[in-house]
């Protein structure tokens, strides 16, 4: 089954396609998502106060009878950095809520079917499908929550598929085509995210969305942030394997990864325009710190590089499987990363990274009891 080669695919077939193989690597053995998300959960613990304070801050609907109160984190992953967010929203919501009644708190996590939800590790509502499509009743949820999960786009833009230029990601090419129809896939998905939000938030209900992005304002490879860093690795690794003729060029000219990181700009436009949100604050976040990566020293190069190729792998074994066809491809695919990881040392240390944090508060009366 090809995946991100999908030219005999309908845009639907290619999507869901996609859906069923965009998880991450689900277990928990060294390569697992479970034991390489420590990146994703500095962002989340550096998003920490940011979040409680939004919450302190923005919390508009009135709760004055008992009753649930609903939570849900969209593309919560496996592990714990998706228990660290629910205990957090809790926390925060109990501490606004301090003189009134407490209500009882539920906390669904959401993610794509090819999820491994079986790692989350307490008794969890799990709800599975697409955060792009409706996914709770109406006016149910009173807050949601989403990290590291909306850069994530819900296909490859068609247009791109066809170019079979052989790059990886947003092109550097001078037109800006590519990085134009990246855009416009992120602009199609993140308006779909935001109207089946508005439909399932109660009014006054809000949002806390943190996504990699981007501080520059063209749509460069150059200037993608560590979207565009992670991209050149992928892609050496591709060359690698074609120069040694181990996989086609057909291969590499026809991977692309669905993702997108865009600028804070592009975000407000967008959320402006569905118009079912109001930006309570929004922020471009940089030096995030990114322990474990730039805790490693001179002559731990080789053990570097196995590290590098676990966090690669938990990211995106399972696209390269599908896309390269074979598991020995896929290992073969990581042991390239891993050595030139060993050897450029440097190269694979993120410098930093920059996060597009948004609190949204939902239109609709203020002070509304639920
Ligand atoms: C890098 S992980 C982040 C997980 C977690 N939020 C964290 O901070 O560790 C991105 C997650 O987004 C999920 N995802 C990507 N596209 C999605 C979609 N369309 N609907 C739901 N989840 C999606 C992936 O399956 C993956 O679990």
């Amino acid at each position: 089954m090809e995946v991100l080669n999908s030219q005999s695919q309908s845009p639907t077939q290619s999507k869901l396609a996609l859906e069923n193989v965009l998880g991450m690597k689900g277990g928990d053995g060294d390569s697992s998502y479970v034991n390489n998300s420590l990146c994703q959960l500095k962002m989340v613990q550096a998003l920490k106060p940011i979040l409680e304070r939004s919450i302190h801050e923005n919390m508009r609907f009135e709760f004055n009878r008992r009753g649930i109160l609903r939570i849900a984190d969209f593309g919560c992953g496996t592990g714990q950095n998706t228990l660290v967010v629910a205990d957090t929203i809790v926390r925060a919501l109990q501490c606004s809520l301090e003189e009134r009644e407490m209500p009882e708190f539920e906390v669904y996590f959401t993610d794509l079917p090819s999820n491994d939800f079986n790692l989350l590790s307490y008794f969890a509502a799990a709800v599975c499908g697409s955060h792009f499509k409706r996914l709770f009743p109406q006016k149910s949820l009173h807050f949601c929550h989403s990290s590291a999960s909306l850069h994530w786009i819900s296909q490859v833009p068609e247009s791109v598929q066809q170019r079979r230029s052989p790059r990886v990601y947003v092109s550097n090419d001078c037109e800006g085509i590519v990085g134009a129809a990246y855009l416009h896939q992120f602009n199609t998905d993140f308006t779909a995210f935001l109207n089946a939000r508005a439909r399932e938030i109660v009014d006054g209900g809000s949002m806390f969305i943190s996504l990699v992005g981007r501080n520059a304002g063209t749509q460069l490879m150059e200037e993608q942030g560590i979207l565009g860093n992670i991209a050149r690795h992928l892609e050496y690794a591709f060359e690698e394997l074609v120069n040694e003729d181990i996989v086609e060029r057909e291969k590499w000219k026809s991977f692309y990864i669905p993702w997108f990181g865009p600028s804070l700009e592009e975000v407000e436009s967008i959320v402006k325009k569905e118009g079912s949100f109001e930006i309570g604050n929004m922020r471009v976040l940089g030096g995030v710190p990114m322990h474990p990566m730039t805790h490693w020293k001179q002559g731990e190069e080789k053990m570097f590089g196995i590290f590098v190729a676990n966090q690669y792998r938990a990211l995106f074994e399972n696209i390269i499987e599908v896309h390269l066809g074979s598991e020995r491809l896929t290992d073969e695919f990581f042991l390239r990363i891993a050595k030139r990881a060993s050897t450029q040392f440097e190269e694979y240390i993120p410098k930093e990274i920059e996060l597009v944090v948004a609190l949204l508060i939902k239109n609709g009366a203020h002070n509304n009891s639920y």
